[in-house]
């Protein structure tokens, strides 16, 4: 099946690429391949384990992942944080120097924040979401840009094409957390970024029951995550690349319904007097809606707002959600609402959280596939208690 999927679309993309035959009773599904000791010489010639990436589970989920990025090879690992930091250990070291975008998730943050310095590497914070703002950051030694876009949770973009031309011109390296769009609506690649990343436990996934992460980009460059991931051990079990698996196969769908309900309830958001900001890119007016309909293909399902009033006021309305369960983690077919200043943003320092934007007002949604119309009335009745 490699490589057949170039001609499919996402959809098909997200049913058939990857799958791995059942040779022995014809199933339409990859099998769980549960063994974790394999025969030698295997049928491949090379040794098959799970930490070196390469059990049947693994490498079927990987390729679905890659097709749907456009990218040669991929990836899968325990956790969205173990497929960042694999990357930083892949291609920094002592000496050299990154420059990171300011709006990121939390825990990406504290991983540039705690771990990169103690092992000399260098950072360049870049705060604003004028690409031109990173030219003054580049040095001989830089190593990588990291961005995501849309960011956490302010849904703020970035133009990923002129970034990745920037550091491409000068030899560096390019990647994005594309978590909170998907494939399904952004392949960075296909914008010249190097290397993609995703927490899989959001959307990918898609059912709230699994953590997960993956890496894609040139086969040559995942040459180089290979041999760290093998070393530090983040390898995806096979009962969890099945679930990973069977999840992605409604992505393309999810997305869609993700999509229209999103720009539903941030429209509604947008009209209302109770209502003091509203954060979703597929907005006319937010800043970078230009930009977003460029480069995207849909807006996702992640938004932030803030209503009227104080931090009580908010307090409030979150607990007269009735299907916006407050809850940490999002891209899950049900809906979520959380405090970025009390979950991903907790560690942030209170005031380079101000300076990045993020109030204690700030509601963010993850929003779900329900009925939109129940999605509308559940923010209508929470508001309406309250203000
Ligand atoms: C945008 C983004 N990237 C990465 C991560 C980390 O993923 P994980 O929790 O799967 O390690 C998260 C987690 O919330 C996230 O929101």
């Amino acid at each position: 099946m490699a490589e057949g999927w170039l001609n499919w679309g996402l959809s098909t993309r997200c049913v058939h690429a990857g799958t791995v035959e059942d040779t022995v009773a014809g199933g339409v599904n990859t099998p769980i391949f549960a063994s974790s000791a394999f025969r030698v010489p295997g049928p491949t010639g090379r040794v098959v384990y799970p930490r070196y990436q390469n059990i049947p589970g693994q490498v079927a989920v990987a390729q679905k992942i890659a097709a749907l990025e456009n990218a040669q090879a991929g990836i899968v690992v325990a956790s969205g944080m173990a497929a960042i930091s694999s990357v930083f250990l892949a291609f920094c070291q002592t000496g050299d120097h990154v420059i990171l975008h300011r709006d990121l998730y939390g825990g990406t943050l504290g991983l540039a924040r705690k771990e990169l310095p103690r092992r000399g590497i260098d950072i360049t914070w870049v705060d604003a979401f004028h690409v031109e703002d990173f030219e003054a950051a580049f040095r001989p030694q830089t190593r990588l840009i990291y961005v995501e876009t849309p960011s956490n949770p302010l849904m703020n973009i970035l133009d990923l094409e002129t970034l990745a031309q920037m550091a491409r011109s000068r030899g560096v390296l390019t990647v994005v957390d594309n978590t909170f769009a998907t494939p399904i609506n952004q392949n960075p690649l296909d914008l010249g970024i190097d290397i993609v990343v995703h927490s899989g436990t959001k959307y990918l996934n898609g059912h709230s029951d699994l953590c997960c992460g993956a890496v894609v980009g040139a086969a040559s460059l995942l040459e180089a995550i290979t041999p760290v991931i093998s070393l530090y051990g983040p390898s995806l079990s096979p009962y969890d690349c099945f679930l990973l698996e069977r999840g992605l196969k409604t992505l393309a769908l999810r997305m869609a319904r993700h999509n229209h309900n999103a720009m539903a309830v941030a429209a509604y958001l947008a009209q209302d007097p109770r209502v003091a900001r509203v954060y979703y890119p597929g907005l006319s007016e937010h800043p970078h809606h230009h930009i977003a309909a460029r480069q995207m293909r849909g807006f996702g399902g992640m938004l932030s707002f803030e209503p009227k009033g104080n931090t009580k006021t908010a307090h409030r309305v979150m607990e007269r959600f009735h299907f916006f369960q407050p809850a940490v983690s999002l891209g899950g077919v049900e809906s979520l609402a959380c405090f970025p200043v009390e979950t991903s943003h907790a560690s942030v320092p209170p005031l380079q959280r101000e300076q990045m934007g993020i109030r204690d007002t700030l509601i963010r949604l993850s929003v779900g596939i329900e009925d939109t119309e129940d999605l509308l009335k559940d923010v209508d009745q929470a508001l309406e208690a309250v203000l």
